[in-house]
């Protein structure tokens, strides 16, 4: 089943519960939230205290993605803030299987995002350590970009390798989708697509991530 996931970056701030909410009553799966440090990607957006305020208003799955220079010090901190997924970045990192434990000795599932210049097998050491993969389909920092092609290759020999080991980690991809090329990343292997601008910037929200929800395969 293809999930969607939202990113808030694309949202009415001022109104970030409702706009939560909004989407949640049009079908979205998941919240995804996008926190950047201006170190490990070249913007800030907000952090922990966003994230709290918007857990007391809100049961959805937050996807929490952390754009962010050594993700370690601070994914408890996440956890406790109410992430439910917590995705960080191999390039932030020497220590990817102590930041994937920490995130699931928490109860939280744990995702390994790669940037566009990083290649698939990258992430190959770590696949029996992760519940998800992130696919960077732009590069990290700003929403509202389009989609780099050759990234989408990426995601087939990720997922090629997945169904190769028999395991059970999805493919989620980020940046730069909507429904005019949602089917090409689901056809390639991803299962969960993060749509900000497509989707909050759509005439009807509904719409948006039903025509998302298509697999050719
Ligand atoms: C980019 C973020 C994305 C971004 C997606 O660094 O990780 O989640 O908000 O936005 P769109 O869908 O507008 O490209
Ligand atoms: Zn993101």
């Amino acid at each position: 089943m293809i999930k969607i996931s939202p990113s808030v970056l694309a949202c009415d701030f001022t109104r970030l519960g409702e706009e939560v909410e909004d989407i949640r009553k049009n079908g979205a799966d998941m919240v995804h939230i996008d926190v950047m440090d201006g170190i490990f990607v070249p913007n800030i957006s907000f952090g922990l205290p966003v994230i709290s305020a918007l857990r007391k208003k809100s049961d959805m799955i937050f996807d929490v993605h952390l754009m962010i220079d050594r993700p370690e010090r601070y994914v408890e901190r996440f956890i406790d803030a109410g992430a439910d997924i917590v995705t960080f970045h191999i390039e932030a990192t020497d220590c990817v299987s102590e930041t994937l434990a920490k995130i699931r000795a928490r109860g939280r599932l744990a995702a390994l995002s790669i940037k566009p210049a990083t290649p698939a097998e990258a992430v190959f050491p770590y696949l029996d350590e992760c519940d998800m993969i992130l696919v960077m389909t732009v590069e990290p920092g700003f929403g509202g970009q389009s989609l780099i092609p050759e990234t989408i290759d990426k995601v087939r020999v990720i997922s090629e390798e997945i169904k190769r080991r028999h395991l059970a980690v999805d493919i989620q991809v980020d940046g730069g989708i909507g429904p005019k090329n949602a089917h090409l990343l689901t056809k390639a292997g991803a299962n969960i697509l993060v749509a900000g601008s497509s989707v909050f910037g759509a005439p009807d929200r509904r719409e948006a991530m039903d025509a998302m929800r298509v697999c050719d395969a």
